[in-house]
């Protein structure tokens, strides 16, 4: 890369530094906003290396010694499904007690036998089991905001009241997100939506941020060890369902995992005691299960909850798309009673909530910037010669936005995934250009999933509220580990139907 591109990118570094923390600029006299500003320099002085080559189009763009970022889709095909190059060292960041799991694993054996024992608890059968708890879940949500639509003083003591009819969407959705994975993982709600003040979530998102600060600057660990107390809660929750035995059974994707766990004992093939052996082994250990529970909170909570606030902030500011889409929810749940939450039978093959999904996804990826994947020999990609040990950025954003594949790309439009509706009849979506959920072996595993809890949430807000664009407020995003609303904020105008 010449000094003149380096120059030329310096705003987008400098834009990516306040967008990262918003605060940190204000008052630099005060010391702990210049610490947060030196700790988020030193930091980004790395993450730059995605930012710049987001912020550009090109198929293969070189972002710093080592390390590029490819939108090319057919060396993003390559890097992800043909040659199914390993996660990069980044991913060790998601270690936990030092082991491998199934989203952190660079070792490809560990991984692929890991990956079988959690997989089945993410089959299409094994989900309808958790359809209960997402329905319950989003009933507390429905009353939480008839409650603040009754009286707007009803949140929180300490959260801002807002006028009247206004709702936080991008707090709820996050909140709500944590519920259902809280149940669903550990079999107990952190009731997120209700209180509002279980510590467990912030002190996850505290200790992710700090987890990728320290993957990119190693020696940030020794200035602020991480708070990991996070995952002793529910190393805790584990151990007590497992306490409990029979009496303790309950439908959940813990119960998926303490069962695997005990199949693979009964069939002899269970741990041999030799921590280490059974690690690499890909064994499911008591702390297997634990890390793994731990893991599906990481994984499927934020997320979601920026999947789903995405796609409601785009159908408010299109309110064609929006209804249309109630037009075929109110169809599907004609025979509902009112007020009542539909079934996913009734939601889950509906095309235009799938395209509004999709379309959000497309435009606004959790993963952004990029999935880190490390070249394991010396290869060509978009003609360029990328030597053993690169690491490479399979940039999602770039790809989705690329008008070679998508016309008019920054336009909301989800007619284009309905082929005999799309007004680019001449460009029919193509495979491999659309990775919101990544692909290959390493694809999400809680994609189903995630697919259900959107198509469920969207659909029971959708049916049971008048949602309206609340105009002027900020939508820039911050990257971490996931794209999220800088402000922590997105707010909707909703009346009860
Ligand atoms: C809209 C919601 C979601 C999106 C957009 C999403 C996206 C992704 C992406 C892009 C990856 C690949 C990451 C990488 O290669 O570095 C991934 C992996 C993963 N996701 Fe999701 N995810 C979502 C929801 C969930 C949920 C709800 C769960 C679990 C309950 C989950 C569990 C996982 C796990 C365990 C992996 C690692 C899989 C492996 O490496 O074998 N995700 N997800």
């Amino acid at each position: 890369m010449t000094v003149l591109s380096r120059l030329s990118a310096l705003p987008t570094f400098l834009k990516a530094i306040l967008a990262s923390y918003p605060t940190s600029i204000q008052d630099l006299r005060n010391p702990r906003n210049l610490a947060r500003l030196l700790l988020t320099l030193a930091f980004l002085s790395s993450l730059r290396k995605s930012l710049l080559s987001a912020a550009r189009s090109q198929a293969v763009r070189g972002c710093s010694p080592g390390i590029i970022s490819v939108a090319d889709k057919d060396a993003i095909r390559e890097i992800l499904v043909t040659a199914d190059y390993p996660k990069s060292e980044i991913h060790e960041g998601f270690e936990l007690y030092d082991q491998h799991n199934v989203f952190s694993s660079r070792n490809k054996s560990f991984h692929k036998n890991r990956r079988r024992l959690v997989a089945p608890a993410f089959g299409l059968q094994y989900l309808r089991s958790l359809e209960p708890i997402m329905q319950d879940s989003v009933q507390i949500l429905m009353n939480k905001i008839d409650e603040i639509l009754e009286n707007p003083k009803s949140v929180k003591k300490g959260t801002k009241v807002l006028p009247r009819g206004h709702i936080n969407m991008h707090s709820f959705m996050n909140r709500l997100s944590f519920d259902i994975i809280g149940k669903s993982a550990f079999g107990e709600s952190f009731d997120m939506v209700l209180n509002d003040s279980h510590p467990v979530p912030k002190q996850m998102a505290k200790a992710l941020k700090r987890s990728m600060q320290q993957s990119f600057n190693p020696w940030i660990r020794w200035l602020i060890p991480l708070d990991r107390s996070f995952i002793a809660f529910g190393c805790e929750r584990v151990r007590t369902r497992k306490t409990q035995g029979e009496d303790g059974r309950r439908a959940d994707l813990l119960q998926y995992l303490i069962d695997a766990q005990a199949r693979e004992r009964a069939e002899g093939n269970g741990e041999t005691g030799d921590e280490y052996e059974d690690m690499i082994a890909g064994k499911l250990t008591d702390r297997a299960v634990e890390a793994e529970a731990v893991v599906f909170l990481i994984a499927g909570s934020e997320t979601s909850s920026t999947a789903m606030t995405n796609t409601l902030m785009y159908l408010v500011n299109n309110p064609k798309a929006l209804k249309r889409l109630c037009d075929e929810l109110n169809q599907a749940t004609a025979t509902n009673q009112k007020g009542s939450i539909p079934t996913y039978d009734q939601v889950r093959n509906l095309p235009y909530l799938t395209a509004c999904i999709h379309e959000s996804m497309r435009l606004r990826p959790v993963a952004a910037t990029g999935l880190p994947r490390e070249v394991t020999e010396d290869t060509v990609m978009g003609g360029y010669k990328i030597p053993k040990g690169t690491i490479v950025l399979a940039a999602l954003q770039e790809l989705h936005w690329n008008k070679k594949y998508y016309p008019q790309p920054s336009k909301y439009i989800p007619e284009r995934w309905i082929p005999e509706e799309s007004p680019f009849p001449d460009y029919p979506i193509q495979d491999f250009t659309f990775y919101p959920f990544s692909a290959g072996t390493r694809n999400c595993v809680g994609k189903n999933f995630a697919m259900m809890e959107m198509r469920l949430i969207l659909a029971t807000l959708l049916i049971n509220y008048d949602v309206v664009n609340v105009p002027g407020q900020r939508t820039d995003y911050v990257q971490f580990i996931t794209t999220a609303f800088a402000t922590e904020s997105y707010v909707i105008k909703m009346t009860k139907k």
